[in-house]
């Protein structure tokens, strides 16, 4: 198994690119069960997490035709069974965004759980995907571990989500274009992936109102063309880096092919950390700063701060003078990773499975560790480039689910980090 070998604390300098949207990319290529036509996808990420959904588009009777670097056509050319194959669902839970088109496109799905990062306690509920569905007209079996949903025609239904989430928005909004009559979605989420797969689709053909806002209207349509979709850039990769050159505050980072409107949150908490950062429309350049002090952070739902840079947060927190309390809102195990930072060193107290307070400066110290899912491990990889001494990270696959070739990137930064 691959693993990531890394000396810490080399000055960090220079430019670093971002790629596409892995939680952007991962909702487009079930949409390609949506239509008879071509789909071109430009700005694709290679990762992981992307790899398998293209094999399971392809497992469905689609072809994937990789055109350029970064650009595929994916289109329908026979269908191949109602299943969703365990072993590729297991690996990613975005998985569960076929199961809507499976539903319209064939009438019937069989899937099992789908799997992801372990960042809740017990396994990602469902249930949100499921009750809409039943509201649209799908009748819901379980038996040995697979739901079966069947459908002859979803019909648009009025849908009050219990919880904000950002998959089953998309997944709902993503099924209810082609279905009889009009579907309303409340309490939705506002995510900027959100806003973009419903451009896209809207350029289809679909009929979607009040995308970025939480209700979402949806007028069902006969039939979806196909299209092109370019990739926005990834907001979780972009803050990732910022992070990381604020932690490492050892030189000029600049970050480009992003879009720093969709960080907010993460510029309000620099500026009150002290941190020395130019934004333009599609770049962030990071320069030293005096110091770095300490600041509460609580996570939430889009445009809020977003649960997935609490760990690279939390890291930098380590590196600030005093005292921050990092309330974690959404998951109830994404804190558990803060127990590794301890061993390398770091001063984390934690108050219960949602909240840990941080002080700081600390130093940290490279050790052996284990990625325990993929924006822990990226978080792990700031903390041992800023640590004295090596650090083995194993476990690497769940930080190529979402981050393409991480490492060679942040060699163009000068950080001395090997995949071995
Ligand atoms: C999306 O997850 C992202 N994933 C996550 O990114 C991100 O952390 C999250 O949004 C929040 O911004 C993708 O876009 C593929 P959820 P999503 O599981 O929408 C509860 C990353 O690292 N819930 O819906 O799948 C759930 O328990 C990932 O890139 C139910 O109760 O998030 C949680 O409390 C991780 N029932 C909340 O909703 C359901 O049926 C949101 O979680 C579904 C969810």
């Amino acid at each position: 198994m691959a693993k990531f070998i890394i000396q810490g604390r080399k000055p960090l300098k220079g430019e670093i690119e971002v790629s596409g949207s892995k939680n952007a990319a991962l909702k487009i290529f079930p949409v390609a069960l949506l239509t008879k036509e071509t789909i071109r996808v430009f700005n694709v990420p290679e990762i992981e997490d992307v790899f398998r959904a293209q094999e399971i588009l392809v497992g469905l009777g689609h072809e994937v035709k990789k055109v350029n670097k970064g650009v595929f056509d994916i289109k329908f050319k026979n269908q191949k069974g109602f299943e969703l194959p365990a072993d590729l669902v297991n690996k990613f839970r975005a998985s569960v965004m076929f199961v809507g088109p499976m539903l319209v496109a064939f009438g019937k799905v069989i899937f099992p759980h789908p799997g992801g990062c372990v960042i809740g306690a017990g396994i990602r509920p469902i249930d949100l995907f499921l009750d809409a569905f039943q509201r649209m007209g799908a009748k819901v079996k379980i038996k040995d571990n697979y739901y079966e949903l069947t459908a002859k025609k979803l019909k648009g239904a009025n849908i009050f989500f219990s919880k904000i989430s950002v998959t089953a928005s998309e997944s709902l909004i993503t099924t209810a274009c082609l279905a009889q009559g009009e579907t309303t979605l409340k309490n939705c989420a506002m995510e900027p992936e959100i806003v973009s797969l419903v451009e896209y689709l809207n350029g289809c053909g679909a009929k979607i109102t009040g995308a970025g806002t939480p209700t979402i209207k949806i007028k069902g349509i006969k039939r979806l063309r196909g299209g092109e979709y370019k990739i926005i850039p990834d907001r979780i990769e972009a803050g990732t880096f910022a992070i990381l050159a604020a932690a490492s505050n050892s030189g000029e980072v600049l970050i480009k092919n992003c879009n720093p409107n969709h960080l907010e949150a993460l510029w309000t908490l620099f500026d009150k950390i002290g941190v020395n950062y130019i934004l333009t429309k599609n770049s962030i350049k990071i320069l030293p700063s005096k110091k770095i002090l300490s600041c509460d952070a609580a996570t939430h739902e889009y445009p809020g701060f977003t649960t997935d840079l609490q760990s690279p947060y939390t890291v930098l927190m380590t590196q600030a003078h005093g005292s921050s309390l990092i309330h974690e809102t959404i998951y109830d195990r994404r804190l558990l990773f803060t127990d590794i930072l301890t061993q390398m060193g770091a001063n984390i107290i934690m108050a219960d499975p949602h909240r840990v307070v941080v002080n700081g400066p600390t130093k940290l110290y490279g050790r052996k560790l284990v990625s325990p899912d993929l924006r822990a491990g990226a978080a792990l990889i700031i903390a041992s480039l800023l640590a004295y001494g090596k650090t083995e990270i194993d476990n690497i696959y769940q930080i190529d689910r979402g981050y393409a070739k991480l490492d060679e990137r942040l060699r163009e930064l000068g950080a001395d980090i090997k995949r071995i």
